[in-house]
């Protein structure tokens, strides 16, 4: 079946593009363009042609997959090229998303017509690239410099209205797009036609703007390669004519789609697209979620009743007291009141939100509840006597789920009637932000509870990943092995402000200890301690000398840094270094990279070890808890990701 076929409404050609799921261009699709575009050009009874797309979406973009291998002709800039100088008008009929090479070929186009509910996009620089095919060489013909910036260096597409208003699109259609789209172009063919955008003239942009332009995305993008130079083209875009631009950006696309940054970007964006959905639980039914409930109200329960609420889910909030319930509302309170301040709510959506959060002390009011997430203090008792209430009040098939960090599920289920609806939620601080959701399965659970784990998660955004049951599951595990290898550094003499550089460098927000010092050392202390106290082997660690001496973090004026009363800058500390001196043996000079590799190494090898025991199931679920739940450079694919690379198991 063709990819391209083409239907006739009177002089009006509809060419419809169907490569599911997303309409990718293919090589086939790109084929199917350019032959469109010569036999329509041929029909003398053809005036304007539509462009449309079946199923879900527009023309996603280029195809990922085929970013491997060499590019296969025709290529894209020549299609795009076909369709804007094609001898009738094509305009883009756009519903779903208009992405990438999708967005291109619609610049092609002399008109965009767009669903309200679409949206359109440049997300190269996502992928480790710029746009190939004049994304930035015809945008800043259409909408300016400072929207081209906006849109092609960070990446992120903008809906219909707003794509109007920066004259992305020309139109937005309510009703039947192919209809609309049809009678507009025969409306079009009674006025002249706007020129290609190739053959309009780029905006003269002052030097300053790129320098500072450069200096403001330097910052932000913190090692990562693509949105340089990508704002490196749009400049190219307004100095030179249209066909060395264009050059300029074809070159530029294809040296980064053969670079390291790319190839570990397109890892996770795939890795990404599997989480979701994985093969076990294929075809398995999910149970409903039309409302949820979270019991504890500090920072962990508010964060999550927040992510549901955001999600549209009513939510009971369950508190012991009135007052634990009214400090539980205004948390999160706080949380929606952050989030108009920082432009994300209005004030009408973060009332309507609050609204429907419903406080309570009575477990009675759980009888008809889908979901309940359990997020009290992290002692078993306590989370014990909580379920033993949800299996009294909840209906048999409610899903009762723990947001645990580190205590056994199978122990905090023990006694609960029908424990196949039990499962391990592990959420991240802030609960409403972060994206990871590590599920945790006991051996109990029943795979309709996993499916519905996880369709929770596609629920409130979040990127779900399966963990075994272990110390720590994935994530907090591999943390410990990290702050291990971080302290072992320390001992052979690697200055700490060195450790935080390096891992910096790398391209954490953050270095291992400086992130301890604003998370505070307290609490890892007090596990270590809780351990020992079971009669379990736990060796010091520098950390607990830190805690004993009273240096917990920022909190506590210090940690494994001096700070300065109202000042998070790290200083550093006659005192740590007086108290670790007796236990530094100096061991080679490592530098920055170094420092670096060896971390990212440790991490690695305990991800094989999580891997060999089962507790995760893929390298690539590992990637995505790192860079999803510990602030691990998405550029830099994940540590499994550097390993294979290290080991040139990948190409
Ligand atoms: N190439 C190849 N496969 C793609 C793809 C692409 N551009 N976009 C999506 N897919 C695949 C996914 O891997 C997934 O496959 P699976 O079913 O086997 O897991 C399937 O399509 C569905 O994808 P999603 O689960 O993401 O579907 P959603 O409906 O949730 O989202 C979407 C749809 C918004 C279009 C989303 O898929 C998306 O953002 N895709 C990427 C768009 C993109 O980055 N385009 C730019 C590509 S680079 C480019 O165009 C270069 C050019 O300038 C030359």
């Amino acid at each position: 079946m063709s990819v391209a076929t083409i239907a006739r409404e009177g002089n009006i050609a509809v060419v419809t593009v169907d490569n599911p799921p997303v309409n990718a261009l293919s090589q086939a699709v790109r084929q199917g363009l350019v032959d469109a575009v010569a036999e329509l050009d041929n029909d003398q009874d053809v005036a304007a042609v539509v462009l449309a797309c079946a199923g879900r979406t527009f023309i996603a973009g280029a195809d990922v997959s085929e970013f491997d291998k060499p590019p296969q002709p025709p290529h894209l800039p020549d299609v795009v090229s076909a369709i804007e100088l094609a001898a009738k008008p094509w305009i883009a009929a756009i519903h779903g998303s208009a992405l990438g090479g999708g967005f291109e070929v619609a610049l092609g186009c002399r008109f965009r017509l767009a669903t309200a509910d679409a949206s359109v996009g440049l997300p190269e620089v996502t992928l480790g690239i710029v746009p190939g095919a004049g994304g930035t060489v015809r945008t800043v013909r259409l909408a300016g410099i400072a929207s081209a910036v906006d849109l092609v260096t960070t990446g992120k597409p903008v809906r219909g209205p707003r794509a109007l208003e920066l004259g992305l699109v020309d139109r937005i259609v309510e009703g039947d797009l192919r209809t609309a789209a049809i009678a507009f172009a025969r409306d079009t063919l009674s006025h002249p036609l706007p020129q290609p955008l190739s053959q309009r003239p780029a905006p003269t942009v002052t030097d300053t703007f790129f320098t500072e332009t450069e200096a403001a995305i330097a910052k932000r993008a913190r090692g990562e390669v693509a949105p340089l130079k990508a704002l490196a083209c749009l400049r190219r875009a307004t100095e030179t004519d249209f066909a060395a631009a264009m050059q300029f950006e074809r070159a530029t696309f294809l040296e980064l789609r053969a670079s390291e940054q790319a190839s570990a970007l397109r890892h996770v964006f795939f890795a990404e697209r599997a989480a979701p959905r994985p093969a076990a639980l294929s075809g398995v039914q999910t149970l409903p979620l039309r409302n949820a409930a979270v019991v504890g109200g500090g920072t962990m329960g508010a964060g999550i009743a927040a992510a549901l609420r955001d999600a549209g889910l009513p939510v009971i909030l369950i508190e012991r007291d009135d007052a634990a319930v009214a400090r539980g509302i205004a948390n999160l309170k706080d949380i929606f009141a952050g989030a108009v301040k920082r432009g994300r709510l209005t004030e009408a959506a973060a009332e309507a939100r609050l609204a429907g959060v419903t406080g309570s002390t009575d477990y009675a009011a759980l009888a008809d509840t889908d979901l309940v997430i359990e997020a009290v203090f992290e002692e078993l008792s306590v989370k014990r006597q909580v379920f033993e209430q949800l299996g009294r009040v909840c209906r048999p098939d409610a899903v009762l789920a723990t947001n645990t960090s580190y205590l056994d599920p199978r122990a905090i289920a023990e006694g609960l009637p029908n424990p196949g609806r039990f499962i391990g939620l592990h959420f991240f601080s802030p609960a409403n932000v972060m994206k990871l959701l590590e599920i945790v399965p006991t051996p109990q659970t029943g795979d309709q509870t996993q499916a519905t784990g996880f369709a929770l998660a596609r629920m409130l955004g979040k990127v779900p990943v399966r963990a075994g049951i272990c110390e720590g599951f994935i994530g907090n595990r591999i943390l410990k092995r990290y702050r291990a290898e971080a302290e072992a550094l320390v001992r052979q003499g690697v200055p700490i402000a060195a450790v935080d550089a390096a891992m910096r460098a790398y391209g954490f927000a953050m270095g291992p200890f400086e992130a301890q010092d604003l998370g505070g050392l307290d609490i890892a202390f007090l596990q270590r301690e809780g351990a020992r106290a079971a009669g379990q082997d736990v060796p010091e660690t520098l950390g607990d000398i830190m805690v004993r001496a009273g240096r917990k973090g920022q909190k506590t004026g210090g940690g494994w840094y001096d700070y300065q009363a109202g000042d998070r800058r790290p200083l550093g500390s006659e005192e740590v270094a007086r108290l670790l001196r007796p236990l530094i043996q100096p061991g080679p000079a490592l530098d920055a990279e170094a420092i670096a590799a060896h971390l990212v190494g440790a991490m690695a090898r305990e991800g094989e070890a999580i891997l060999g025991q089962g507790i995760a199931e893929k390298a690539s679920d590992i990637d995505l808890v790192e860079i999803h739940g510990y602030g691990f450079p998405r550029w830099r694919g994940g540590p499994m990701f550097q390993a294979a690379k290290s080991a040139g198991s990948l190409s």
